[in-house]
């Protein structure tokens, strides 16, 4: 896996390296953008170029590791200093990182005593919500193995893959991810680009329910499109999803030039995606949704989104909301090792914004993501479903009947 490799090469950096090496993501990027309007060239980085395991970093000029180095401080600066779990475990990562030491990401020892110790510092542990306890107890465990692979996803396309769609499932949900199939997520090569969907599942052998093990096996063999990891597939471990996906991609699909990722329950018009994307220059560097701005963590304990004080203090960066997002693929390798220099925070869209705002790019707000519903009087309006990208949420019944009207040529709007 591409995250071993890495782990090899980032142990090897030397103190002054492994600041530099974070701070140089940023700045490159930014630096292949100021590149860009000179010479298009230039780009070679991009995509496929890729080699997780020679050094990007190598002949990157100061000014870059300059750049780079002030977005990761800003996103230090903005994490108050409180005596609140993350936010001390955060600081220690970044003064770790400053002094050299490689990303314990993916060490063995994950949830063995020490997790318990990093527990015992929070007061009021024993009273946080048992998935509150787990998700700390579990924080630091990133190795899952694939227990459900599809290896050729994007190279058995005879293009590039234009748009990844990766949608987070969970293993009961198999009417949503056929009425997925069914419709927006159809595979397929629209005007020449080549659309994949995957969905990313955790285990499905039953702690808690029936074991669906053979069922999502039957599914994955018929259709191809299951991604499963052998972890309890929870709301707290959405970040650990996605995190794993990123891995993922970067060992089967690096040269994807789009993904959105997405939940099983929303409504996408993917003709209007495809025509916003093909609408883009070259090498936008793109991450897209509705943007939470100035968002801070929801104190009501009841709230499915609820984060103790004595957990995290402080505001949330702008994100893209987690309901269904896009961002550029060429951000994958970035996104991917910046991760290894952010704790893992149990809101998972809070997540990505946090490592995206560590390699310095803003989330873009676009209209056409409502990941809040829409009016309800529109909510079954093909033709103001036409004009939308993406809507959260849809029973498969009510998307396959938006389907079948958006879709139809005779549409009269
Ligand atoms: C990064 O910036 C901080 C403050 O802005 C500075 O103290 C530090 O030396 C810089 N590190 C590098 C490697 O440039
Ligand atoms: C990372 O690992 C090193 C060596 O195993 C250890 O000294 C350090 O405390 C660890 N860091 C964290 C944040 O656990
Ligand atoms: C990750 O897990 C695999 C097997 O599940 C193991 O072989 C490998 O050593 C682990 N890697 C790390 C970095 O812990
Ligand atoms: C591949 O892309 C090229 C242009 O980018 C296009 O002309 C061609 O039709 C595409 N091939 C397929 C099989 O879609
Ligand atoms: C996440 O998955 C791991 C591995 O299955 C599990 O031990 C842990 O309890 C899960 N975390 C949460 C918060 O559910």
């Amino acid at each position: 896996m591409g995250l071993r490799r890495e782990m090899k090469a980032s142990r090897c950096l030397t103190v002054a390296t492994a600041l530099l090496t974070l701070v140089a993501l940023k700045a490159y990027i930014e630096w292949g953008i100021e590149q860009d309007e000179r010479s298009p060239s230039l780009h070679g980085w991009q995509g496929s170029a890729i080699n997780p395991t020679q050094s990007l970093f190598d002949e990157l000029p100061a000014f870059v590791l300059q750049q780079f180095n002030t977005s990761l401080q800003r996103l230090r600066q903005n994490i108050p200093k409180a005596k609140a779990y993350w936010n001390e475990k955060q600081h220690q990562m970044f003064q770790q990182l400053e002094q050299g030491e490689a990303g314990n990401a993916s060490r063995k020892e994950c949830s063995g005593p020490g997790a318990a110790d990093r527990a015992a510092k929070i007061k009021d542990f024993d009273a946080y919500p048992e998935l509150y306890r787990n998700f700390v107890l579990y924080d630091e465990c990133r190795n899952f193995s694939l227990v459900i692979n599809q290896p050729n996803k994007c190279s058995n396309a005879k293009n590039r893959t234009f748009l990844l769609l990766a949608i987070k499932s969970l293993p009961g949900n198999f009417a949503a991810r056929q009425t997925v199939r069914d419709t927006w997520g159809q595979e397929g090569e629209p005007g020449g680009l080549p659309v994949r969907t995957v969905f990313l599942l955790g285990a499905a052998q039953g702690h808690y329910g029936p074991s669906l093990q053979h069922l999502v096996a039957y599914e994955s063999r018929t259709f191809g499109d299951i991604l499963m990891w052998d972890f309890e597939d929870t709301f707290f471990n959405l970040t650990l999803k996605d995190f794993l996906f990123l891995s993922w991609t970067l060992d089967y699909c690096r040269d994807v030039r789009f993904i959105l990722k997405g939940d099983d329950d929303v409504f996408i018009n993917t003709p209007k995606v495809l025509e916003f994307l093909g609408s883009l220059e070259a090498h936008k560097l793109l991450y897209t949704g509705q943007v939470m701005a100035n968002a801070s963590p929801f104190r009501a304990r009841k709230s499915k989104y609820f984060v103790p004080e004595s957990y995290y203090v402080g505001p949330y960066p702008a994100y893209a909301g987690g309901g269904g997002y896009i961002f550029s693929g060429s951000l994958i390798h970035w996104l991917h090792h910046v991760s290894q220099h952010i704790a893992f925070y149990p809101i998972d869209d809070v997540y990505t914004g946090l490592c995206f705002k560590a390699l310095g790019i803003r989330p873009e707000a676009h209209p056409g993501f409502q990941t809040f519903d829409i009016a309800e009087k529109d909510r079954s309006n093909p033709c103001v479903h036409s004009k939308l990208l993406l809507v959260h949420r849809r029973s498969p019944q009510e998307t396959v009947q938006l389907w079948k009207q958006i879709t139809d040529p005779n549409l009269q709007c």
